[in-house]
């Protein structure tokens, strides 16, 4: 899984500023094949008993795209965590740090119901800083988050030491050994 995915990534230089070398995912994406692995083998975690989840979160926009699929696969529903001003209901929202620039998220406050076992998706984990932001939102609105699950991690920026206790699944390490 893992080569396959180092296999429909793209390295481009230089974006979205000098000096950073983005992952872009479109290759993935656009291979049915690839992302129909990627979606069964992240959704494969948590099949099982106690293992299971309620719903599956994604944070707008790439996690949306792995997040909805996720869903789909696991048979439960999706729920958005948007960036700021998109959502119409009433929203709890936090600001944070990105690899470059920051960014303030939002989501529903009764967009989960307490206790229910959220599993929480992104296609990229870097600093942590929107998995925590996320993580963090949704336990705010009594959700039990189970983990981060993502298709890449970029170890060297340490998000998973950033995220402390909190779960963290990548099916795909840049910079480390694999998950
Ligand atoms: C990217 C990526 C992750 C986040 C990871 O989102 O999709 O959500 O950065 O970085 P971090 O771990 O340092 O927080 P970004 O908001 O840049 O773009 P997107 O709207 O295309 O998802
Ligand atoms: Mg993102």
């Amino acid at each position: 899984m893992s080569d396959l995915i180092a296999s429909r990534l793209r390295d481009v230089p230089d974006f979205p500023r000098t000096g950073v070398v983005f992952k872009d995912i479109t290759p993935l994406l656009g291979d049915g094949d690839a992302f129909g692995e990627v979606v069964r083998a992240l959704a494969a975690r948590h099949t099982q008993g106690e293992s299971r989840v309620d719903v599956v979160a994604g944070v707008e926009a790439r996690g949306f795209i792995i997040g909805a699929a996720l869903a789909h696969e696991l048979g439960v529903g999706f729920v958005p965590v948007r960036k700021a001003g998109k959502l119409p209901g009433e929203t709890v929202q936090s600001t944070y740090d990105l690899e470059y620039g920051s960014a303030t998220i939002e989501v529903h406050v009764d967009a989960v119901t307490p206790g229910q076992r959220v599993l929480l998706v992104d296609d990229v984990l870097a600093t942590g800083g929107t998995a925590i932001a996320a993580w963090d939102l949704l336990t705010r609105c009594g959700a039990d988050v189970v983990e981060l699950t993502t298709i890449v991690e970029l170890a060297f920026l340490d998000g998973r030491a950033a995220m402390g206790e909190r779960a963290v699944h990548a099916l795909h390490v840049v910079g480390g050994a694999d998950a």
